[in-house]
């Protein structure tokens, strides 16, 4: 038995030697030590000798075996390797044709509408103000004149990342921040950045999303001047002269608050399904900033005044683009992202 084993083992190496195929190699690989492979008949026939001689030549069996695996991967690479210098040296690969382009990319739909944002604010007088996307309960709520239990912090759905600890649910905590920086100077800032909601998403709503805040603190800052500035900015975001129209509301930041509509710019007024045939298009919450988060921020309600503002970028842009799905902005298909 154990000279029958010699055999094939020399007899697989020779053979081995001279396989120059994938093809063939797997013919060899089935032939020895397949299924029903040579090696794997003997090492099978271990139990058909007398007892005494079965571990001697099971180990014998095995170790061939082990062998012969490690010859057959030695075969593999080799001639993987072949195959590859081959192809190299005039085969079907062409080394020195140029490689496939990488296009540019392009800036994303929300960039580019945030930076239209703020090149209009820019004109008029505001600094872009980055704030934290993870804030705490006391700066989203607390100071922005919403106690822990105030009724209108349903207003909005939160994720809490631990207690006293929320991602933001808008930019308005930004306010604060602005102003403990640069009191007791005048404010003229923007305030943009992500903001997330617990929400169920749709078409119209995502759990997270962009906002941009506005926020003027100074002397005799008046609701006119409001106005004016929301006026502006929707012309020129916008286009056209579509009438802009303010309608009496409730923040618990300002009092008193309103929100800007702006006629439909789909319709011109007349009613569609976007502005859900009222003829309006409701384009920003805002208000004087409320005494108390003046205080809160630093400044002597006595003596300073302050309008904010805040609105979406993605609504806007759907708006603008005549986009139907605002899930679209966040589900990186290169064919909805090239339109922009
Ligand atoms: N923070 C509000 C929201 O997310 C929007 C808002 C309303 C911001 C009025 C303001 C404001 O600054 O004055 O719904």
């Amino acid at each position: 038995m154990l000279d029958e084993l010699r055999q094939v083992e020399e007899e697989a190496r020779s053979s081995l030697r001279v396989v120059q195929s994938g093809e063939n190699l797997e013919i060899w690989r089935r032939r020895y030590l397949g299924k029903n492979g040579a090696l794997t008949e003997m090492l099978r026939s271990v139990g058909d000798l007398p007892k005494d001689e079965r571990p001697a030549f099971g180990r014998a069996a095995n170790e061939a075996k082990r062998g012969l695996e490690e010859a057959f991967q030695r075969r593999a690479d080799e001639l993987e390797r072949q195959d590859t210098e081959r192809e190299l040296r005039g085969g079907s690969v062409d080394v020195t044709l140029p490689g496939r382009p990488i296009g540019p990319g392009h800036l994303h739909i929300t960039t580019q509408t945030l930076r239209q944002i703020y090149a209009i604010f820019a004109d008029m007088g505001f600094q872009v103000y980055e704030a934290p996307e993870v804030e705490t309960d006391e700066l989203n709520f607390g100071l922005l004149n919403m106690p822990p239990d105030h009724p209108a912090r349903d207003m909005w759905d939160t994720f809490w990342v631990e207690e006293g600890v929320v991602m933001r649910t808008h930019t308005s905590p930004g306010q604060i921040r602005a102003m403990r920086e640069y009191c007791p100077e005048p404010i003229r800032v923007i305030l943009p950045g992500k903001c997330y909601r617990y929400e169920q998403v749709s078409a119209r709503s995502e759990h997270q999303f962009y906002q941009v805040e506005g926020l003027a603190v100074g002397h005799d800052i008046r609701m006119t001047d409001l106005i004016g500035t929301l006026t502006e900015f929707a012309r020129r975001f916008y286009g056209g002269v579509g009438r802009l129209r303010m309608r009496g509301s409730y923040f618990p930041f300002t009092e008193p608050s309103i929100e800007a509509d702006i006629e439909c710019i789909l319709c011109e007024g007349l009613g569609c399904r976007v502005c859900k045939n009222s003829g309006w298009l409701e384009i920003a919450g805002a208000g004087m900033v409320h005494p108390v988060v003046l205080e809160n921020g630093g400044y002597d309600p006595t003596e300073w005044s302050g309008f904010a503002f805040g609105t979406g970028v993605e609504r806007p842009a759907m708006l603008k683009h005549g986009i139907d799905d605002i899930r679209l902005f966040y589900g990186n298909d290169l064919r909805f992202l090239r339109q922009f």
